[in-house]
């Protein structure tokens, strides 16, 4: 579904990633994991179309992105989920769910997908009229995965979804995700929860200093015992 190939990007004066291929096949997800630092973050905002490609080729779905619009991605079904799940926080529940849904292959059908996210979160349907600021760290990731299912995503990045939240809401959070994806969702997912997201992850890559440093099925990633020491912590 996505091809990246010898891609470098960065920031104004920092060259982050230095010619970082990888691929996500349609259908399971792909976990993206490595330190902090590593450029997992800067990966995903390249993907999105909020920094620019420096030199490397994207492909999602057999189509060159790499040059187009952030908001001409979402449109293909590119979606992102940011770290940090930047919801607007006066905003209320609604309304942010509203905006995922600007794009104009799914604002027709924003009824039926407001109604698939209240299904799959029932939390976010009792706070719906809630300013966003006023939700609990996982409430807010749920929002910012709702947000991203408005748009009606084909492949969605999924970026430390279950960053500062505790053990209950993080295993929730997977269990999420292995539900999209039985629905037909693609994931790439950057965590720093190691054991499960190989456990979720059909394939896995792991990046350092802005470079594949080892990849491979899940299982096996999860089982050498080299990687897990230099890379993984485990
Ligand atoms: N806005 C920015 N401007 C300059 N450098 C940045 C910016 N954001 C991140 N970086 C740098 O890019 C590198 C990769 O960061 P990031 O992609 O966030 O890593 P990860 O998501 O794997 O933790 C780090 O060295 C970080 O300091
Ligand atoms: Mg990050």
């Amino acid at each position: 579904m996505l091809e990246v190939d010898e891609l470098v990007a960065g920031y104004e004066t920092t060259q982050v990633l230095h010619g970082l291929s990888l691929r996500v096949e349609a259908g399971a997800a792909t976990a993206l994991l490595g330190a902090n630092g590593a450029g997992k973050t800067t990966l995903m905002k390249t993907l999105a179309g909020l920094l620019p490609v420096r030199s490397g080729r994207l492909r999602f779905m057999g189509e060159d992105i790499g040059r187009l619009p952030s908001h001409q991605r979402v449109l293909a079904g590119l979606v992102l989920v940011p770290e940090g799940r930047m919801v607007f926080p006066s905003l209320s529940v609604i309304e942010n769910l509203r905006l995922g849904a600007i794009n104009p292959r799914a604002r027709p059908n924003t009824p039926r997908n407001l109604e698939h996210v209240f299904h799959l979160f029932p939390r976010l349907l009792e706070r719906q009229a809630q300013a966003a600021a006023t939700l609990s760290g996982g409430e807010q990731q749920m929002l910012a995965i709702g947000r991203g299912l408005m748009a009606q995503p084909k492949l969605m990045l999924l970026d430390e979804p279950t960053l500062g939240l505790a053990p209950l809401m993080t295993r929730q959070i997977f269990q999420l995700a292995g539900r999209l994806v039985a629905d037909g969702l693609t994931l790439l997912l950057a965590e720093q929860d190691v054991q499960q997201t190989l456990a979720a992850a059909t394939q896995a890559y792991v990046v350092e200093n802005g470079r594949i440093a080892a990849q491979g099925p899940a299982q096996d990633i999860a089982d050498d015992p080299r990687i897990r020491q230099a890379y993984l912590g485990l």
